[in-house]
């Protein structure tokens, strides 16, 4: 949830959006006043529902939970938790390798208990030094319902919270995302990191995949 102040600007807006006629256009320019906090692309993504990053960005900023007044005016975007867990596992299922992941049951080498128990030094460093510091990843994404420090509105301060990651992201994909954001997602503003080696990079993934399990490691 963002911190008071950035509610109640939300909220002004969404305010304003309520008192006035207008189509979805209207909307959109509406929204992307509220701060670069929604994307260029957000037309194209959000309209088409396919998007869990850009509706959870959009569902933090505004608090819609709280204004059923705005999804009478956004009724393409107002997703049930339910709804928007099936549109996840369509998405997962149609994009599964046949052979190695069976949905939900995919064996994810990254969780096995056994291999990360060999991993302890590693894991902890990587969170100490750059998942769960401000100085890195943290200085852009949301952590454990916790904001990035700074203006929460900027578009590349307002990055998913680590949290949430766990339960719909693959490792192979991870590793291709944190290559090069670019790639994945063009227009991304999550910059390149530059992992110290290879199995740094592997070992952020292990610690997003077993989030809740180790995010208090020290
Ligand atoms: C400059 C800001 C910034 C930094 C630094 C940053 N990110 Fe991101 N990250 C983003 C944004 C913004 C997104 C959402 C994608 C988008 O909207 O462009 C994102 C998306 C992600 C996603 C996909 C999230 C999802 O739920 O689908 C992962 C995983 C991720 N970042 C991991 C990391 C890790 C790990 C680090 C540190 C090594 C990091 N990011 C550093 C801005 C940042």
């Amino acid at each position: 949830m963002p911190p008071p102040d950035v509610r109640a600007k939300v909220k002004a807006e969404v305010a304003k959006l309520a008192d006035e006629e207008a189509d979805d256009d209207e909307v959109l320019a509406e929204l992307k006043k509220m701060g670069k906090a929604v994307l260029p692309a957000i037309r194209e993504e959000f309209l088409a529902a396919t998007s869990v990053i850009t509706r959870w960005r959009l569902m933090t900023l505004m608090d819609l939970r709280g204004h059923p007044d705005v999804s009478v005016r956004m009724p393409t975007f107002g997703f049930t938790d339910e709804e928007a867990t099936a549109i996840a596992k369509y998405f997962w299922i149609r994009d599964q390798v046949r052979g190695v992941d069976v949905y939900p049951h995919t064996y994810m080498a990254e969780r096995d208990v056994n291999r990360l128990a060999g991993r302890t030094a590693i894991l902890t460093e990587v969170n100490r030094d750059i998942v769960a510091t401000t100085k890195a990843c943290q200085a852009c994404h949301w952590y454990d319902g916790k904001p990035a420090p700074g203006d929460a509105l900027a578009s590349n301060k307002f990055a998913p919270d680590f949290a949430i990651m766990e339960d719909r992201l693959r490792p192979r994909w991870l590793q291709a995302w944190l290559k090069k954001p670019s790639v994945v997602y063009p227009g991304t503003t999550m910059t390149e990191f530059q992992f110290p080696s290879d199995d740094h990079r592997t070992a952020v993934i292990e610690l997003l995949m077993n989030f809740r399990k180790l995010k208090g490691l020290k």
